[in-house]
């Protein structure tokens, strides 16, 4: 043990619930970095504390030295969906970053009118949180295409937090998230009577498949997408795994199709598979 670490263990943070020490920490931080490629920070040592102290309470455990031990034992396989769900950095809304779905829709009607026969759409939310980025992409896509029963456009959403997945496939949110949909793309939107939540109509559902993906592990499809949405994901992984992340993501974008990232991301030192075409937009090479 060394002395740093024994000097961080004689100062807990008073009036806290459970002992936090350094070893705990870095145990977690690691062990998270390996699960879903998200990389927690010193700094991030309170946040990592006030996210799991429910799972202390609820597993009825005394400390982070018991919590530490159940994962990496046997039987604490289980508890790394929810230490996972805990960690994860949800927040999303409906439109977020507009001009994505501004450019988005005249490409689709672009695409319709430059090759009318091919009526087939691809579309992968890659980290969509509750769903809002895939029901926004959604109700582009219902707008943007005349006779959509003549299509066949699907828009696969994938995140790993189970928990946003259920939300998602629900499709319910408060009613405060209505101010972010612009009026124009409300047709497929209801509220409901009484808990007056937005509901999602089945028109968009239909065209959404959500699917549980660790960005870092094996990605079972095979088709090639016209435009991935990877957004406000990779700011919490580290330049190698954004490196592995783009290339492979590369292999999955038709020639010519479109990625969209984060407002405070980029591709700069990262990948040079994708031309930079406009804000956080991004078209796949020839
Ligand atoms: C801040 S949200 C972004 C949501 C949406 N893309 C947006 O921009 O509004 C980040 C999402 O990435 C997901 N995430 C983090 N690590 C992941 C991984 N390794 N694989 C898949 N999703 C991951 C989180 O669960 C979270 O829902």
């Amino acid at each position: 043990m060394s002395f740093a670490l024994q000097l961080d263990e004689g100062k807990e943070h008073e009036g806290r619930e459970f002992t936090f020490n350094d070893r705990e920490f870095t145990f977690l931080a690691d062990f998270v970095n390996k699960q879903v490629g998200i990389v927690l920070s010193e700094q991030k040592k309170d946040m990592v504390y006030s996210r799991l102290v429910r799972r202390l309470r609820t597993l009825n455990l005394t400390s982070f030295s018991e919590y530490c031990a159940l994962l990496k034992s046997e039987e604490g396989k289980g508890e790394i969906v929810n230490l996972v769900n805990a960690i994860t950095t949800n927040l999303t809304k409906f439109f977020r970053e507009e001009h994505h779905f501004t450019h988005l829709e005249s490409i689709i009607s672009e695409l319709e009118v430059s090759n009318p026969k091919n009526k087939k759409l691809r579309i992968w939310s890659a980290a969509c949180s509750s769903g809002m980025e895939a029901y926004s992409i959604a109700m582009v896509v219902r707008r943007a295409i005349n006779n959509i029963s003549s299509w066949d456009a699907r828009i696969l959403a994938t995140d790993i937090d189970t928990n946003m997945l259920a939300m998602a496939r629900n499709g319910k949110y408060p009613l405060e998230q209505l101010d972010n949909i612009p009026a124009g793309y409300r047709d497929n939107i209801n509220i409901d009577d009484y808990s007056h939540d937005v509901v999602m109509a089945d028109e968009l559902k239909s065209i959404i498949a959500f699917k549980q993906l660790n960005l870092l592990e094996f990605w079972p499809m095979s088709g090639l997408f016209d435009a991935v949405f990877c957004r406000n994901v990779v700011i919490y992984f580290d330049k190698e795994t954004q490196k592995k992340l783009f290339e492979r993501m590369a292999g999955l974008i038709k020639v010519g199709g479109w990625l969209y990232i984060g407002h405070s991301e980029s591709l700069h030192n990262i990948s040079d598979r994708f031309e930079l075409i406009g804000r956080t937009i991004y078209r796949k090479k020839r």
